[in-house]
């Protein structure tokens, strides 16, 4: 095992909450609160599952499908994972009347906590890099959360921690707790949902799902409802320039530690103890320059703006959409639309910004040459 960086604490070293008392809350504004979640999600509708009929790719029977979580209330696919978090911690008694909720995010995590927090009626502090999208930040502030910034994604971990210490607070945590609140087997997690609408398609079991990894929560759900309903199906992270979690799959070895992504909400620069290597059969690596122009790309194909992340994924199953075509297999494809490129105008849709913050951006997967 290699000795981790100064500044990198390595995964879930700390209890992110405080001590409190044991036993049950008996409480019964916790009820009422687990209660008006469950009514909220109640009033929701599922996200859909959309095809995208690419030649040559159709008439090779190679058929792709975003699952579109963008069409949540609040725009990403964090929005399940905020309210997974928010009733683990209800039940667990780490959240109470009155508890400030600290969070440690690249923003879309923040924006969706921030939402539920205002539901419940509770103080919501994001701690995010400087470089998170203004129109987050806007978000977040509009749901009356307060953001608190730090200069790199590795100090969000100790800033989070240090303010709920200094509100009396309960850092949610979700890097450890991603992978565990989410309830894997069924309840239509997102898993479950996206199998489920595949039912009347020609290749109803997928062959590859493909998504990127944050905290790694999105994976192992995926993952372990693949092995759980015992399907053919593998599953793919498509990871950005400069995170860890690639050369993690290689080694095993949690105490690495890397730059960090400049692909927003995807990439880590530590292991992340909700990113479960065992459950991820292949990992490819984007460059950043392919990831924006395949985040192009697909929005030209689907006529709307989309995030970098549905970007990036996009660019991995093209790459595994050619290598099925090249060895003459049948199957589908499927990824997600994490989230809309209206949160990132000021930013991978802007051009000059582009620029600066990446260069000349070259393109390296020849599959998005030809779209
Ligand atoms: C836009 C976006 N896409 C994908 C992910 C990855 O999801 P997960 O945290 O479940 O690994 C994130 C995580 O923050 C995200 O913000």
């Amino acid at each position: 095992m290699s000795t981790p960086a100064s500044g990198c604490a390595p995964a879930g070293a700390a209890q992110p909450h405080q001590v409190r008392p044991a036993g049950r809350p008996d409480n019964a504004w916790v009820s009422q609160a687990i209660e008006r979640i469950q009514a909220d999600y109640q009033r929701s509708a599922d996200t859909h599952l959309i095809a995208l009929p690419l030649q040559p790719y159709t008439a090779a029977g190679i058929d792709l499908y975003f699952k579109d979580e963008s069409t949540h209330p609040t725009g990403s696919l964090k929005h399940r994972l905020a309210r997974s978090l928010f009733l683990y911690a209800l039940c667990n008694g780490w959240v109470n009347e009155g508890t400030t909720v600290v969070e440690a995010s690249s923003g879309s995590t923040a924006v969706s906590e921030a939402y539920f927090a205002r539901l419940l009626g509770l103080p919501f502090v994001a701690v995010m890099p400087r470089s998170t999208s203004a129109e987050k930040v806007d978000l977040i502030t509009f749901y009356g959360g307060r953001c608190h910034f730090v200069d790199h994604a590795a100090q969000v971990y100790d800033a989070a921690r240090q303010v709920a210490a200094e509100t009396a607070g309960h850092y949610m945590d979700q890097f450890t707790y991603a992978e565990r609140a989410t309830d894997w087997r069924g309840n239509n997690n997102i898993a479950q949902s996206m199998f489920a609408q595949m039912a009347r398609e020609r290749h109803p079991v997928p062959r590859w799902v493909v998504v990127g990894a944050g905290t790694g929560g999105t994976s192992a759900t995926i993952g372990r409802y693949i092995r759980y309903q015992c399907h053919d199906t593998q599953l793919c992270v498509a990871e950005p320039e400069g995170s860890v979690f690639s050369a993690y799959h290689r080694s095993g070895d949690a105490s690495l530690c890397a730059p960090g992504s400049r692909i927003e909400g995807i990439g880590r620069p530590r292991v992340e103890a909700s990113f479960i290597r065992t459950l991820v059969d292949r990992m490819i690596d984007v460059p950043d320059g392919d990831a924006i122009a395949a985040m192009h790309a697909l929005g030209r194909l689907l006529g709307r703006k989309l995030g970098p992340s549905t970007g990036t994924n996009f660019s991995a199953m093209l790459t595994l959409a050619d290598e099925m075509r090249q060895r003459g297999e049948l199957g589908a494809v499927l990824s997600l639309i994490c989230d809309a490129g209206e949160r990132y105008r000021h930013s991978y849709h802007d051009p000059a910004w582009v620029l600066r913050t990446f260069g000349q951006p070259t393109i390296q997967n020849p599959a998005l040459a030809d779209l």
